[in-house]
């Protein structure tokens, strides 16, 4: 029996206190990767390459620490100066203050940026699906030259003073803000920085990606009175405004309406408030594309959308496989699947569950030509890809936001004797390190 007490690790260094360090890789999740008294350290802000003074954010976990940029001692070619200045590290450092999370990767030119992706991409599928690619981020459609401009969702906190913020990355602190450059031009024109936002916990914009009449949802905080929220409503001019029960997803109508109406390739679709809808806003035409393109839908074929929303693939697979076919969609939240079967409406091949996927495909069976999944970030889960397995279709096609879900869920493919037949990642957010990929799997054969 060894009852000598364990060993703690020695504590590292104060949180606030600097280092000077050299960046090497990039990492999963927006860090570059660099050492500093034997331990890594994931750094924000920086670039491969780099000597950098950076200051401590989080040193007690014993196998990492984190740290934010403050001085760029030695300069990568690929840096630039960030376009948003409340994000940018190095001019919020100068001031004592810290940046806004959500655009992490400003300070990158974009075609560094989509090599930092890929580098990543190809780094969570060698690590957790054993497999070797070459991957080539490609661009949104019609993506402007300095990578602004795209956002049709922003989320935004209200600071001590009741004005516009944005919090501090993995921090409840928040900022002032005013505009905010990743969005469309009509998030910036309500000119929310204006109104006094005093007795709200959180302000919700959302834009139709093909532009029209903004939707505010308010987020009163504990004990705001509806006269004061109103009172909020009235300041806001050119938008409907909503109350959001966040709990709930429910919207109170305040003014205009609680919905928005998004257009994709000629067809309109209905999203709830709260709804889930794709951000950029050339995200719904470039994936439905990818999906059709990658998957060939025939007529006649039976096909299942998981995860499905509001309905923007299932539209497209329906018109594909045509009254012959059948498409069953299956949405988690109760409020987009109503939204989908309003949008799916007169499809009668459709048939839209409401529902987890794991629960509907316990108790569907039924055998599909293609299936399509689009998970949220934590992936499809092994279970899922079981029961995706066990419908023999002749194509899985994968949509995903997260690089790490997506590789260990194709392992599970892989592992099962399937093929990574296909694969695009796209750069549907820039300036983030986030990023969109498509997977086209195919089945061992027969
Ligand atoms: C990434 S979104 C994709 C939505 C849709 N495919 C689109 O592109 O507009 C993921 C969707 O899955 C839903 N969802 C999350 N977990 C779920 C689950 N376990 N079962 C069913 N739906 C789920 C969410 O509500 C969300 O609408």
């Amino acid at each position: 029996m060894n009852d000598a007490a364990p060993t703690r690790p020695a504590p590292g260094p104060a949180t606030g206190s600097t280092a000077e360090l050299v960046v090497e890789r990039p990492a999963h999740g927006g860090h570059f990767v660099a050492r500093h008294e034997g331990r890594v350290v994931f750094v924000r802000h920086a670039l491969p390459g780099e000597r950098v003074r950076a200051r401590f954010t989080e040193t007690d976990d014993a196998s990492f620490w984190r740290a934010d940029v403050v001085e760029v001692l030695e300069e990568s070619p690929h840096r630039v100066r960030h376009p948003w200045p409340q994000a940018d590290a190095l001019r919020a450092a100068a001031s004592g203050r810290h940046p806004v999370g959500g655009a992490e990767f400003g300070h990158i030119d974009l075609a560094e940026q989509r090599r930092v992706k890929a580098a990543i991409f190809e780094e969570q599928l060698a690590r957790l699906a054993r497999t070797e690619r070459t991957i080539t981020v490609e661009p949104a459609l019609g993506e402007s030259a300095d990578g602004l401009g795209w956002r049709t969702r922003a989320a935004f906190a209200v600071d001590r003073g009741g004005r516009l913020a944005m919090h501090v990355h993995r921090s409840h602190d928040v900022v002032r803000v005013r505009e905010m450059p990743l969005a469309v031009s009509a998030v910036n024109g309500l000119r929310l920085w204006e109104v006094d936002l005093t007795g709200m916990a959180r302000v919700d914009v959302a834009v139709p990606s093909g532009g029209g009449d903004p939707l505010v949802l308010l987020v009163p905080a504990d004990g705001t009175t509806p006269r004061r929220t109103a009172g909020v409503a009235s300041a806001i001019s050119g938008a409907s405004v909503g109350v959001l029960d966040p709990e709930s997803g429910r919207v109170q109508r305040l003014s205009g309406r609680t919905w928005l109406q998004e257009q994709v390739l000629g067809t309109g679709y209905r999203v709830t408030g709260a709804g889930f809808w794709q951000i950029h806003r050339s995200a719904p035409e470039v994936l439905v594309g990818a999906v059709l393109d990658g998957l060939q839908p025939a007529a006649g074929e039976r096909v299942a959308d998981l995860y499905a929303g509001a309905g923007l693939f299932t539209v497209a697979l329906a018109d594909a496989v045509g009254p012959e076919g059948s498409v069953l969609s299956v949405e988690g939240s109760s409020g987009t699947s109503r939204d989908a079967r309003r949008n799916l409406h007169g499809r009668d091949h459709v048939v839209i569950e409401q529902g987890r996927v794991d629960a509907v495909l316990g108790h569907r069976r039924d055998p599909q030509d293609v299936v399509l999944l689009d998970p949220p970030r934590a992936g499809a889960g092994r279970t899922v890809v079981r029961q995706v397995i066990d419908a023999r279709p002749r194509a899985v096609g994968y949509v995903s936001c997260d690089p790490a879900s997506f590789a260990r869920d194709l392992g599970y493919f892989l592992g099962a004797g399937w093929t990574l037949d296909a694969l695009r990642v796209f750069d549907l957010y820039p300036h983030t390190h986030h990023m969109e990929s498509f997977a086209r799997l195919l089945p061992p054969a027969a």
